[in-house]
């Protein structure tokens, strides 16, 4: 089983968002899929009650049982996790970036996003681990995610010095689209609400590269 953690110390990042969706698009692949919500405003596990559909597993846990639903979700045949965090709890984000194969940090082309990423990155850097930054809600028009990979590149040079594995960012940027927000209030994702739409083409782009960077 592969685990990917999403993880952002910012709030309304897109953490959810791109956990719900990316679980979805594996689920859409065949693949076994199980979300662990360890944010406990269970934001996750309240979508996944809102569903009709069985699939993808949601399960809502604490940062300390986190290994033990791990197993159990390999015992039951997962594929794949995604572990959905809060922003203000460093435990459980540690806990997610520790047990995870691949660590995903949506941020928003936004100054107080962008001003924040340095604590996210901080500890990524802390359990010596690697990460890559999600461009998330990105505007139709206008420079400010080209603006928004510049900041990061200089943040993540900077840190550079005390973490030489630092933080890549993702060749796919997601748009700030009203698919992702009306499909998570039906208990959809933007796949299933719209399927031909720009948001379910460019989840199944992030998902494809997700699934390249996994091996
Ligand atoms: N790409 C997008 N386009 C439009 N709206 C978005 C997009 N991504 C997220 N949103 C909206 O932004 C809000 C915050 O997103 P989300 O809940 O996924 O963030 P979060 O990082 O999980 O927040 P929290 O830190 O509170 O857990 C939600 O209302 C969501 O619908
Ligand atoms: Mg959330």
């Amino acid at each position: 089983m592969k685990t990917v953690a999403i993880i952002s110390r910012k709030g309304g990042a897109g953490k959810t968002t791109l956990t719900v969706h990316l679980a979805v698009a594996a689920c859409i692949d065949g693949k076994e899929t199980a979300i662990i919500d360890l944010d406990p405003q269970a934001s996750a596990a309240g979508w996944g009650d809102s569903r009709k559909q069985e699939i993808p597993a949601v399960v809502s846990a604490q940062a300390a049982r986190l290994p033990k639903v791990l197993e159990a979700a390999v015992n039951n045949g997962a594929d794949l996790a995604i572990i959905d965090t809060a922003p203000h709890s460093e435990t459980a984000a540690l806990a997610a970036i520790r047990a995870a194969d691949l660590i995903l940090i949506p941020c928003r082309p936004a100054i107080l996003d962008l001003r924040a990423i340095g604590d996210t990155i901080d500890l990524v850097n802390l359990a010596s681990k690697t990460a890559t930054v999600v461009l998330n809600a990105v505007p139709p028009r206008g420079s400010l995610a080209d603006e928004a990979v510049e900041a990061i590149r200089l943040k993540a040079s900077a840190l550079r010095a005390i973490a030489p594995l630092g933080v890549s960012i993702a060749p796919i940027r997601i748009g700030q689209r009203a698919a992702f927000v009306h499909s998570l209030t039906a208990g959809q994702t933007a796949q299933e609400y719209e399927p031909l739409g720009k948001a379910a083409e460019e989840i199944q782009q992030v998902y494809k590269w997700m699934c390249d960077a996994l091996g």
